[in-house]
C-alpha cells in the first residue's frame, strides 16, 4: 500500500482501488447531502484551545467502553457490504481493530458472517442488529450473536425506512441489478479489487444466507432486505431485544433529547448520537451538533458514544469535549479497507490515534479523562 498521511489519502487511494459503485456507496449520505455536509462541516467549525507549558509527558489515549478496556477512545462502526470494498472486508478490519486494541462492530448487513468472523479473530467483537418485520429472524440473529460471544450488542434503530443515495439508483445498486457496461469496465480495470473479492468466502448477505430469496445477487437482495426494515418497530421491541440480550447494549441512532431520555430508560449501556452518517435523514443536523444537548439531558448512568463526519484525530478530542465519551468511525476506517485491506485499516486507526494524541499534547491534556468543554476555544 502507498503512504498514507491522513484519511484522506486513504480515500483517494480507495477511490482508485474499489469500483465506483461500491467506493461511492461508501461515500455518499441520502438526497441533497446536506447532512452529510453538515456533519464535516460543524466539526470543522468548534476551534480547540491552544494551551502551553503543561507538562504533557504523560499522555495515555486509554480509557473504557461500555467497561471494556480499550486503548483509544474509538470503535470501528458496522457498515452494511463493508466486504464489497475488500475480499474478506469485515474479517480484516476486525483484525485490525482487535490488534489495535479497539472495538470492531460487524453490521447485521455484512458480506462475512457472525460465524465466519468469530471462526477468524481470537477475540470478541460487537454485532449491530436490525429488527426486521420477521422476528423470529431477529431473534435468531440475537442468538447467533450470544453463540458467538459478541461483548456488546449495538441496536441501531435510526432505519426503520431507508433513505435513498441517489448515486446507487444512478449506478445501478437497484432492482432489477442494472449489469451496465460502464460497471463491467470499471471493475475489470480494478483487478486487486476483483481477485480480492473473488477469493474472499463470499460475494453475498453471510448472515441472511437461508432467509433471502435463493438466486439474488447483492443488488436484488438490497432491494428485498429494504422492503423488510419495520415502520411499525417501537420502543416496545427494544425491550423486547433487551430482555433477549443479557450482555451490553449499545443504541444506535438517536438525535433528538427526547429519545434520548427515553433510551437511558430501556436499560441500554450506551447510545450513540448518531444520523446515520448523513446517509438517512436528510436535512437532521449534524450528529456533533445535537451532542451537547444530549449529554446535557441524560444522566452519567448511560455512556454517550458519537459518530458522524469523524476523519481526525482532532474531531474525536471535538466530540469528546461535547460530552461523548468515545466515537465511532465508519468512512474513515472503510477507506482504509478499500486502500489496503486490514494494513488500510490499521493505518486508518494509527493516523487517528496519532492525531488524537497530538491535539490532547497541544491542548495540554494527558487524559483521556481530563477532555471536557474547556479545551473548546471561546470565540
Ligand atoms: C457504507 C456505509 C454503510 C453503513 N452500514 C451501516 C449498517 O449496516 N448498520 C449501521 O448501524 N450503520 C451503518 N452505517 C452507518 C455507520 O455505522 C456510522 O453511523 C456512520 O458511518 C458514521 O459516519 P462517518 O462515516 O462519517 O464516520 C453505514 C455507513 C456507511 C458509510
Amino acid at each position: 500500500m502507498r503512504p498514507a498521511h491522513c484519511i484522506e489519502d486513504l480515500r483517494q487511494l480507495a477511490r482508485r482501488k474499489v469500483p465506483k459503485m461500491f467506493f461511492d456507496y461508501a461515500e455518499a449520505g441520502s438526497y441533497a447531502e446536506e447532512t452529510l455536509r453538515a456533519n464535516r462541516v460543524d466539526l470543522e467549525r468548534i476551534k480547540l484551545r491552544q494551551r502551553v507549558l503543561v507538562d504533557v509527558s504523560q499522555r495515555d489515549l486509554a480509557t473504557t467502553i461500555v467497561g471494556q478496556p480499550v486503548t483509544m477512545p474509538l470503535a470501528l462502526a458496522p457498515i452494511g457490504l463493508a466486504g464489497m470494498q475488500h475480499g474478506d472486508g469485515e474479517i480484516l478490519a476486525c483484525r485490525a481493530a482487535q490488534a489495535a486494541g479497539i472495538p470492531y462492530t460487524l453490521s447485521t448487513m455484512s458480506i462475512c458472517s457472525i460465524e465466519d468472523v468469530a471462526g477468524a479473530v481470537d477475540k470478541p467483537f460487537w454485532f449491530q442488529l436490525y429488527v426486521m418485520k420477521d422476528r423470529g429472524f431477529g431473534k435468531s440473529l440475537i442468538e447467533r450473536a450470544l453463540a458467538a460471544k459478541c461483548s456488546a450488542l449495538v441496536l441501531t434503530i435510526d432505519l426503520q425506512v431507508l433513505g435513498q443515495r441517489h448515486c446507487d439508483a444512478r449506478n445501478g445498486m437497484t432492482v432489477p441489478p442494472e449489469i451496465r457496461l460502464r460497471n463491467v469496465i470499471d471493475i475489470a480495470t480494478k483487478p486487486g479489487w476483483a481477485l480480492g473479492i473473488a477469493r474472499g468466502k463470499r460475494k453475498t448477505f453471510g448472515n441472511l444466507a437461508g432467509y433471502t430469496p435463493s438466486g439474488a445477487n447483492v443488488a436484488s437482495l438490497a432491494s428485498w432486505i429494504s422492503s423488510q426494515f419495520d415502520p411499525a418497530l417501537s420502543w416496545k421491541d427494544i425491550e423486547w431485544v433487551r430482555s433477549l440480550w443479557p450482555g451490553k447494549l449499545i443504541i444506535k441512532g438517536v438525535l433528538d433529547v427526547e429519545d434520548a431520555r427515553i433510551a437511558t430508560k430501556t436499560g441500554a449501556d450506551a447510545i450513540v448520537v448518531s444520523n446515520h452518517g448523513g446517509r438517512q435523514l436528510d436535512g437532521a443536523p449534524s450528529s456533533i451538533s445535537a451532542l451537547p444537548a444530549v449529554a446535557d439531558a441524560i444522566g452519567a448512568e448511560t455512556e454517550i458514544m458519537f459518530d458522524g463526519g469523524i476523519r481526525t484525530g482532532q474531531d474525536v478530542m471535538r466530540a469528546i469535549a461535547l460530552g461523548a465519551r468515545s466515537c465511532m468511525v465508519g468512512r474513515s476506517y472503510i477507506f482504509g479497507l478499500g486502500a489496503g485491506g486490514q494494513a488500510g485499516v490499521t493505518r486508518a486507526i494509527e493516523i487517528i490515534r496519532g492525531e488524537l494524541d497530538v491535539t490532547m499534547a497541544l491542548c495540554g491534556i494527558n487524559r483521556v479523562g481530563e477532555i471536557d468543554r474547556r479545551v473548546i476555544a471561546q470565540l
